[in-house]
């Protein structure tokens, strides 16, 4: 049977970037590598969980485990994190997701023309983790902020402002850590705690989340 702090429980994490199409050969991303949210996948698989890893375009090989849902767009990320949302217990927001995307895409590929400035026409995405965390029937909610100044101030203004249980805030500013890298360094903020945990590896450091994450939901229900 199974065993573990998260045994018998259902958790959705979204990873990777997001891709917003201009027309059929273009699109707007980030360099997100969608590293610290695998890693958190099998983190909480082997912490007895069922996992929903919801990724946007990454070059990392399909973990065994899980289900997986591949999307490109922010829209496409908000429907594969709604479905089936009301059996999700922990839903873990680290994505990277794309704030705007082009008001419309192109049918066909835009052509160069005689003008030197090109404008692009953006509209707001929906915010996935705000959505999810503004249910009636809420799951237990993490969200991360990647800041490069004032990271808690930052963190606690996000909690709020999304109605979130937790967040992981990373410093972005610092070498060697973050986007990209193998290892990030983070500070847990909740509405009355900040917990620093040091610079590792991100796979290392994906366990001691899903630890603590395991341990404030437990606590909340
Ligand atoms: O507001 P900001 O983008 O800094 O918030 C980051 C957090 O919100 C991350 O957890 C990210 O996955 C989530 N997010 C989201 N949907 C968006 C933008 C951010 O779920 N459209």
């Amino acid at each position: 049977f199974d065993t573990g702090v998260l045994a018998g429980k259902t958790v959705y994490i979204t990873a990777g970037p997001t891709r917003e199409p201009l027309d059929p050969v273009r699109y707007i991303s980030n360099h997100s590598s969608g590293k610290m949210g695998y890693a958190l996948a099998e983190a909480a698989v082997d912490a007895g969980a069922r996992v929903r890893l919801i990724s946007g375009p990454v070059n990392l090989p399909a973990p065994a485990r899980m289900e997986r849902v591949l999307v490109e767009t922010a829209e496409d990320m908000l429907e594969a994190s709604l479905e089936g949302i009301d059996g999700c217990d922990i839903f873990i927001a680290a994505a990277a997701v794309a704030d705007y995307r082009p008001t419309a895409v192109a049918e066909h590929k835009i052509k160069k023309g005689a003008e030197e400035i090109m404008e692009l026409h953006l509209v707001k995405n929906p915010d996935i983790v705000a959505t999810v965390a503004g249910r009636p029937d809420k799951p237990f909610t993490v969200g991360f902020a990647a800041e490069t100044r004032d990271l808690v101030d930052y963190a606690r203004g996000k909690l709020e402002r999304k109605n979130l249980d937790l967040v992981v805030a990373n410093d972005v500013s610092a070498p060697g850590i973050g986007f990209n890298s193998n290892e990030n360094a983070v500070t847990l903020v909740s509405r009355d705690s900040e917990l620093s945990l040091p610079q590792t590896s991100k796979r290392q450091l994906a366990s001691q989340l899903i630890r603590h994450i395991a341990e404030r939901y437990t606590q909340t229900r």
